[in-house]
C-alpha cells in the first residue's frame, strides 16, 4: 500500500479500485467540465500571507455549523449513489463522519434509505431534499428525515433538471447497473468493489423504490429525474418547505447575490455557495469566485457555507478566509470511500484537518475565529469585474 498524504492519492487508488461506470459518474463535470476544472483551478489562484514568530501553540480546528459544534467546518457533502462507490457507502461515510466530529449530508438519490443509515450509524446526519413533483411524496420523505432525527435539512435548489454529463450517458449508467460486457471487464481488475457488492442487499435508491407512487424499479437517474424533479420549483414553494419542516434549513446551489438575498428573505438558516461541483450550469463562476459578492450582499445576515472544488485543507482555509463559516467536501472523501471504505473516509478527513491546521498555523493563526481575509492576497478582480 502506497503511503497516503493527499487526497489525491487516494483518488489514484479510487480509481483502480470501482468500476468505470461509477469513477466517471464522480469524476466528470457537465458539458465541457470548464466549471468542475475551474473550481479548483480558481483555489490556485489565492495565495496566503506567511507571517512568522506568532505564539502558535496550542491550535485548534473547531468551529460550528448552524450552531452545531464540529472538529472542523467541512462537511460531507451529499453525494447520490454513493453506495455504488462502495458497498453500504452511505452507512460508512456518515459512521466515519459522526466519529470524527463532522457533519454527514445524505443525499435524497442515496442506495441506503433514511432509516437504514439512522439504524446504522449512532450519528444524527443532515437529510438533503431534491423537490419533486409528487408533493405527498416530499412530505413523507420530509416526515421521515425527522422521524430519523435529522437535525438539519439541505435544499438542493440547482437541480430541477439534470446538466447532461456525457461519460453517464456513454457509459449507460444505471442502478443496478447492467451486468454488460464492459463492467463483467472491469470487475476482473475491481473484484473487491463486486465482492462487496454481491454482499450486501442495498442496492436500489433506497429512499425511492417503494416509497414514491409507482416506482418499482429505477433504472435510468436521467429519465427519473426528467420526469420527477420540480420544474415549477419557485421561492414560494421553497417557503412552503420551510414552514413544513420546521427545523433548521440550509439552501444549497446560491451562485448568485440575488439568490442569496431570496434565501435570506425566505428564512434560511445558511446558505451553500455552490455550483453542485461543475456538474450542473456549465460555464458557470466558480464557486470560490462566487463567494466575495455573496458575502458582501448577505453575509452579516445569515450563515454562508461554500462547496465545489475543496480537495484540500489549504482550500477550507481559504474559503473561510473569505467569509465561508462552513465548507464540505463532495468528491474528496468520495474517493477515500472507493479507495478503502470507511477508513478511506476517515482518512479524507484526517489529511484535510492536518492541511488545514497546519496552514492555519503558518498563517499565524490558532483558531478558526482568528481567520479572515487579512491572512490572504487575493488577486485584483478575483471576484469578478463584469460588464
Ligand atoms: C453530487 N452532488 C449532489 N448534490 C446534491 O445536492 N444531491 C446529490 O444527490 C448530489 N449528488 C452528487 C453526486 C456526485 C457523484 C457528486 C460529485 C456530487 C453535489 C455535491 O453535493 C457537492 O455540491 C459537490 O460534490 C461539491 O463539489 P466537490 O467537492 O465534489 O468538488
Amino acid at each position: 500500500m502506497p503511503v497516503i498524504t493527499t487526497i489525491d492519492d487516494l483518488r489514484r487508488i479510487y480509481k483502480r479500485r470501482v468500476p468505470k461506470m461509477f469513477h466517471d459518474y464522480v469524476e466528470t463535470g457537465s458539458w465541457t467540465g470548464q466549471t468542475f476544472r475551474e473550481n479548483c483551478a480558481d483555489f490556485e489562484k489565492i495565495y496566503f500571507r506567511q507571517r512568522v514568530a506568532v505564539d502558535i501553540d496550542g491550535r485548534s480546528t473547531a468551529s460550528k455549523m448552524i450552531g452545531q459544534d464540529v472538529a472542523m467546518p467541512v462537511a460531507l457533502a451529499p453525494v447520490g449513489m454513493t453506495g455504488f462507490q462502495c458497498a453500504d457507502g452511505e452507512i460508512k461515510a456518515a459512521r466515519a463522519a459522526g466519529r470524527f466530529g463532522v457533519p454527514y449530508t445524505l443525499s435524497s438519490m442515496s442506495i441506503c434509505s433514511i432509516e437504514d443509515v439512522a439504524e446504522h450509524s449512532p450519528y444524527p446526519f443532515w437529510f438533503q431534499l431534491y423537490v419533486m413533483m409528487d408533493t405527498e411524496f416530499v412530505s413523507r420523505l420530509l416526515q421521515r428525515a425527522k422521524d430519523a432525527g435529522c437535525p438539519a435539512l439541505v435544499v438542493t435548489l440547482d437541480l430541477q433538471l439534470m446538466g447532461q454529463r456525457h461519460m453517464d450517458l456513454k457509459n449507460g449508467l444505471s442502478v443496478p447497473p447492467k451486468l454488460r460486457l464492459p463492467l463483467l471487464m472491469d470487475l476482473a481488475t475491481r473484484w473487491r468493489w463486486g465482492l462487496g457488492m454481491l454482499g450486501t442487499k442495498r442496492r436500489f435508491y433506497g429512499n425511492i423504490i417503494g416509497h414514491a407512487k409507482g416506482v418499482e424499479n429505477l433504472t435510468s437517474l436521467y429519465g427519473w429525474t426528467s420526469k420527477q424533479f420540480d420544474k415549477k420549483l419557485d421561492w414560494e414553494k421553497v417557503k412552503q418547505l420551510r414552514r413544513e419542516w420546521g427545523g433548521k434549513m440550509i439552501l444549497k446551489g446560491i451562485l448568485d447575490a440575488a439568490d442569496a438575498k431570496m434565501a435570506l428573505q425566505v428564512g434560511a438558516d445558511a446558505i451553500i455557495v455552490s455550483n453542485h461541483g461543475g456538474r450542473q450550469l456549465d460555464g458557470a463562476i466558480s464557486s470560490i469566485r462566487a463567494l466575495g459578492p455573496i458575502m458582501d450582499a448577505v453575509g452579516d445576515r445569515i450563515e454562508v457555507h461554500l462547496d465545489s472544488g475543496i480537495r484540500s485543507g489549504q482550500d477550507v482555509l481559504k474559503a473561510l478566509a473569505m467569509g465561508a463559516s462552513g465548507t464540505y467536501i463532495g468528491r474528496a472523501y468520495t474517493y477515500g470511500l472507493g479507495a478503502m471504505g470507511e477508513a478511506g473516509v476517515t482518512t479524507a478527513l484526517e489529511i484535510i484537518q492536518k492541511e488545514l491546521d497546519l496552514t492555519m498555523a503558518l498563517c499565524g493563526r490558532k483558531s478558526i475565529a482568528d481567520v479572515g481575509p487579512d491572512i490572504l492576497h487575493i488577486p485584483k478582480g478575483f471576484s469578478g469585474d463584469w460588464q
